[in-house]
């Protein structure tokens, strides 16, 4: 501080003091005052970067937890206004899969929003998702959070893991034990299977197999096929075989979450550049192309394969363009 700013901020705390009540700090804004007064003594006033000053005022530094809580927040009040179908009232979301927060009397965890957001999306498409018997694959699944509120929300629903062996381990101790009342397949019993038909997978609620089990599903017998945050970290080649396979297994619906433009994690590893690169097929029905509702970060797109005319739904365009990635989708669309 030069010698005007000592002298100033003497005078005005010289005037706070003698006001004294209600005027005056009290509590941590005695400790804060003098914290920031060291401070200013130590690097003087702040002229650009406020950030640590801040902190007593309105803006904590990234990556403290409360940001996480907000979100947590947030993304309910979002699902919350498209939930037709009433899936955040229906079930108790009340999980142990971490960092749940309280709101309304209910346990959420962002995991859990995510998931019913995607569900709700993918009921655009397909509303009989909610209640009628599905065929679902996911590709990728991690621990299988979307076949947890699928399965709680619509038992009828056949959930097959196709996944890498680690990550399968992983699917395989949790989500059966989080869906005790299922019929469950793991990897050796589906490996004994040969071919698997439509009646086959119909025969049990949940199935875990390696993702090269996706070629031993019989053709068409998948009725929505879903991939989330993974085709994001193949190659394109890559990509390009699964979408054949998605075209030759799925009659129904494909989903699909990723990345709008390849995270700074993946570029090293030649994966796919975002959201132009992607080849889907000119015969797909396209029911949406859009940001997902948590991030402009994200796309969601989802596309009828081998459906009849009568069959497909309309496209939804109920997005707005805020950013320079989004007008990039809106232009495409
Ligand atoms: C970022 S995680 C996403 C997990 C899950 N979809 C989610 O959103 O919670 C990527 C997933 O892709 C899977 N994966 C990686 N390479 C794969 C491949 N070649 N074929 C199939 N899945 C793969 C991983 O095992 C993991 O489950």
């Amino acid at each position: 501080m030069d010698a005007e700013q000592i002298a100033l901020l003497e005078a005005m705390r010289a005037d706070n003091a003698r006001a004294g009540f209600p005027f005056a700090p009290r509590g941590c804004w005695i400790n804060l005052c003098q914290d920031f007064h060291e401070k200013f003594r130590a690097g003087g006033v702040p002229k650009d970067d406020i950030a640590y000053f801040n902190q007593s005022f309105s803006q904590s530094l990234p990556g403290n937890p409360r940001y996480h809580r907000y979100a947590v927040y947030m993304l309910y009040r979002l699902v919350k206004q498209r939930d037709a179908a009433n899936l955040l009232e229906r079930f108790d979301w009340t999980s142990d899969t971490g960092f749940e927060i309280a709101i309304d009397g209910r346990r959420y965890a962002w995991d859990t929003l995510i998931s019913l957001d995607t569900v709700l999306s993918i009921a655009e498409a397909d509303p009989g998702i909610l209640n009628q018997p599905r065929i679902v694959a996911d590709l990728g699944a991690g621990w299988g959070r979307i076949g947890y509120v699928l399965k709680r929300i619509n038992p009828q629903v056949s959930y097959v893991v196709l996944d890498l062996p680690e990550i399968l381990m992983i699917s395989m101790s949790v989500l059966p034990r989080m869906l005790p009342r299922e019929s469950v397949s793991l990897y050796r019993e589906m490996s004994k299977l040969g071919s698997l038909s439509r009646q086959v997978l119909q025969s049990c609620g949940l199935w875990f197999g390696g993702s090269q089990d996706l070629l031993r599903i019989e053709d068409g017998g998948i009725d929505v096929f879903i991939n989330i945050a993974s085709f994001q970290e193949m190659k394109l080649s890559q990509v390009r075989a699964y979408f054949d396979l998605i075209d030759r297994k799925v009659t129904g619906t494909f989903y699909t979450q990723q990345y709008v433009v390849v995270s700074d994690a993946q570029r090293p590893y030649n994966a796919i550049s975002g959201l132009e690169e992607y080849p889907f097929k000119a015969p797909w029905t396209e029911h949406f192309k859009r940001h997902v509702t948590f991030s402009e970060r994200f796309f969601e797109a989802c596309f009828g394969v081998k459906q009849p005319v009568s069959a497909r739904c309309p496209a939804f365009a109920s997005w707005r363009s805020t950013s320079m990635a989004r007008s990039s989708i809106a232009a495409k669309s």
